[in-house]
């Protein structure tokens, strides 16, 4: 075990775990920049290609590491560690940023620092931009949903995080995104469900809600009911997903919605807490933004809700892991491998 030493004042951040690829530089613990490619290629495929996601990051890296340091105003030698996703998440696109990281601290000799991709976003709460926020105080709940995962955490500090419910089938944002698929939308189709979801009616059609115990959540039978009611739709009126596109988003954002802000609820009561933050892709929805802070004040609870940039994957939020992993002297070996999965 190392004993825990002064956190060097730059930190560069490097994310590539699936189609972002991202560098943001931390300067004595606040963000002087954050610089996020994505990766137009996986649109008109309807998901993810990884092969397509590794050659993308390979293209990005330099080049967005090159402009987070310009933004920062910092040279590489005034770098004092690198902090990079290790996992989860695609493995050859987590093998870019990682093989970069560990190439960058061995010629620059300064300490490297493996992020989790999935407790990371739980950092989008504390990440300092010259912004005034308030953070939120632990013990905490984060509701943690991305493309890839949904978890219910406890968060009783930077460092002691608990997973108590998840996802037992697809992730929140696959939801999203294969709902929008569905309706022939381009990907990823979580933000374009958000915007349909604006101008239709929540109410126009109604799924089954998954009757799971304690805090386990699930997705699969609302895609496949979803898909049903579209198919079913079609056959009987062609024309009908067009027509009826706005109100497919917003009763399918209203499903999701419901089902995340029910086990949230019940964990909260469960584990006695009264703070509340939301982080991952998904709290870029408007709807699950606007419906959490609505039950936070009926609940009395206080509801932290990050910028939409430290929502969806950023380096930031890596950085700002890296921060507290350096804090406690946790930092990793050169020759550190990716993970695909965190367990
Ligand atoms: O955290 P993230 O950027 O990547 C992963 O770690 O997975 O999350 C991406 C997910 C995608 O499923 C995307 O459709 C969804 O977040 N997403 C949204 C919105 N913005 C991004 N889902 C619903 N509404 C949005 N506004
Ligand atoms: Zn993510």
């Amino acid at each position: 075990m190392l004993a825990a030493f002064a956190v060097p004042t730059v930190i560069l951040g490097i994310e590539s775990s699936c189609d972002e690829t991202a560098a943001a530089v931390l300067v004595d613990g606040a963000v002087r920049s954050n610089v996020v490619a994505s990766q137009d290629v996986h649109r008109s495929w309807g998901g993810v290609v990884p092969e397509l996601a590794s050659r993308a990051h390979q293209e990005h890296i330099v080049p967005v590491v090159q402009q987070a340091l310009r933004e920062a105003g910092v040279a590489k030698e005034d770098l004092g560690v690198v902090a990079f996703t290790r996992g989860p998440g695609l493995i050859g696109a987590l093998l870019v940023g990682t093989c970069f990281a560990r190439s960058l601290a061995q010629a620059l000799r300064i300490p490297l620092v493996a992020v989790d991709h999935v407790q990371a976003h739980v950092m989008a709460h504390f990440i300092r931009d010259g912004e005034e926020r308030p953070m939120p105080a632990f013990p905490f709940l984060n509701l943690t949903v991305s493309g890839g995962h949904t978890q219910l955490v406890l968060v009783r500090s930077p460092l002691d995080m608990a997973v108590i419910g998840s996802t037992l089938d697809d992730a929140a944002g696959e939801a999203f995104d294969k709902g929008a698929k569905v309706l022939g939308l381009p990907y990823p189709g979580g933000p374009l469900i958000d915007r349909y979801a604006r101008t239709g009616d929540p109410h126009r059609f109604a799924f089954p809600k998954p009757a799971l115990p304690g805090l386990a959540l699930s997705f699969s039978g609302l895609k496949t009911a979803f898909a049903q009611l579209v198919r079913q739709g079609e056959q009987q009126h062609p024309g009908f997903a067009e027509a009826e596109r706005d109100n497919l988003c917003a009763s399918l954002q209203q499903a999701i919605i419901d089902h995340l802000l029910a086990k949230a609820r019940r964990a909260m009561r469960e584990h006695g807490l009264r703070t509340i933050g939301v982080a991952g892709g998904v709290a870029a929805n408007s709807g699950l933004r606007a419906r959490l802070a609505a039950l936070g004040g009926q609940e009395g609870w206080t509801v932290h809700i990050p910028p939409f940039a430290y929502c969806t994957d950023n380096a930031a939020m890596i950085a700002m892991a890296g921060h507290h992993l350096l804090q406690a002297g946790r930092l990793a070996p050169l020759d550190t491998v990716p993970v695909a999965r965190s367990h």
